[in-house]
């Protein structure tokens, strides 16, 4: 396993919509161990592959207390939303930012395992967030996107400022 590098917004790169995953050999096997232990290592909840620069249809997803149950969705697609909720949400691209989002309370994902088997997940709360969240990223979109102008503008020059002092 190997750790990889997360891109950062506003990266380019991170606007790149993600293609179906074909067939599930030992590059994908790889890649969902490699995204699992960067996930862990940066403390995140989630990582869709679009964030490590791979634009493939993975998500890994862990919202356990322990730590120890990674979710793994290859495909995955939204077929119901219902409700709404809004919480406060963090990505390990957009370090240090946090922000209220709307999203749907209840979400159906359907999605292939790691055998290849399809599967279908009802999830509600931080689980039902965090899907809809890592969704997004394989579509192009960062969470900052759901925010006003203003405020994306303000992250960008935080994020920039931020850069400069780590550099
Ligand atoms: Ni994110």
């Amino acid at each position: 396993m190997a750790l990889l590098p997360i891109l950062r917004f506003p990266d380019p790169r991170l606007k790149k919509v993600a293609t179906p995953v074909v067939g599930i050999d030992d590059s994908i096997r790889k890649l969902v161990a490699d995204m699992g232990e960067t996930m862990y290592e940066a403390s995140g909840i989630g990582l869709a592959a679009t964030q490590v620069d791979i634009h493939k249809r993975v998500v890994v997803i862990d919202t356990s207390e322990e730590r120890n149950q990674l979710r793994v969705f290859i495909n995955p697609q939204l077929v119901r939303c219902e409700g709404l909720q809004t919480g406060e949400e963090g990505c390990l691209s957009v370090p240090g930012i946090y922000d209220k989002v709307e999203r749907a309370e209840r979400v159906t994902v359907n999605y292939l395992d790691l055998d290849g088997k399809a599967q279908s997940l009802t999830a509600e709360g931080l689980l039902a967030v965090c899907i809809q969240h890592e969704i997004d990223h394989l579509d192009g979109h960062v969470f900052v996107d759901h925010l006003s102008q203003l405020k994306q503008t303000r992250i960008k020059s935080k994020l920039a400022k931020q850069a400069r002092v780590t550099a």
